[in-house]
């Protein structure tokens, strides 16, 4: 059921230092989604290496690995309807240049290499990624009272 949707979004280290995961868990919220898991990670290089598999060639893959291990990154699933879809709206568009204002992206970020925030780009990528980064019974499964109003 759509309802039941879920997404992999990540607060990367430059959003973390710069004090704004509040701002950034705080649109989901607002939005009526439920978060499920929530962690604080130091990723390893092996993870991150898996995380981003299919970037691995790309001639900025070096720099992405520093700066993604440059500090503790808010690992956090959410669920609800289409959320992969909504949750990369929220974001918005990759290269800050492009992203909206009212984004994430585009109120918090100048530099594609410093980009706040991840969020899986598909229902298929974000089960892979939730798999990744969490333990199966770090995933809380509860009745969120507000559905109800929202769906
Ligand atoms: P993300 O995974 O972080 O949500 O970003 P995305 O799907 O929108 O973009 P993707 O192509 O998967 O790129 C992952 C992250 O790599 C950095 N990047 N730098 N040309 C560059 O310098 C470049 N291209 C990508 C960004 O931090 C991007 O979010």
């Amino acid at each position: 059921m759509s309802n039941e949707e879920r997404t992999f979004i990540a607060i990367k280290p430059d959003g973390v230092q710069r004090g704004l995961i509040n701002k950034i868990l705080g649109r989901f919220e607002d939005r009526g989604f439920k978060l499920v898991a929530i962690k604080l990670v130091k990723p390893t290089e092996s993870l991150l290496k898996e995380h981003y598999a299919d970037l691995t060639t790309k001639p900025f893959f070096p720099s992405l690995l520093s700066y993604m291990l440059s500090g503790p990154v808010l690992a956090t699933v959410w669920e609800g309807k289409d959320v992969v879809k909504q949750g990369r709206a929220i974001l918005g568009a990759t290269n800050p240049l492009s992203s909206a204002p009212g984004t994430i992206r585009g109120d918090f970020a100048i530099d594609m290499g410093r980009n706040v925030c991840h969020g899986s780009d598909s229902v298929e990528s974000a089960n892979k990624e939730i798999a990744l980064w969490f333990k199966k019974e770090e995933l809380v499964d509860y009745k969120h009272s507000m559905l109800s109003w929202i769906y």
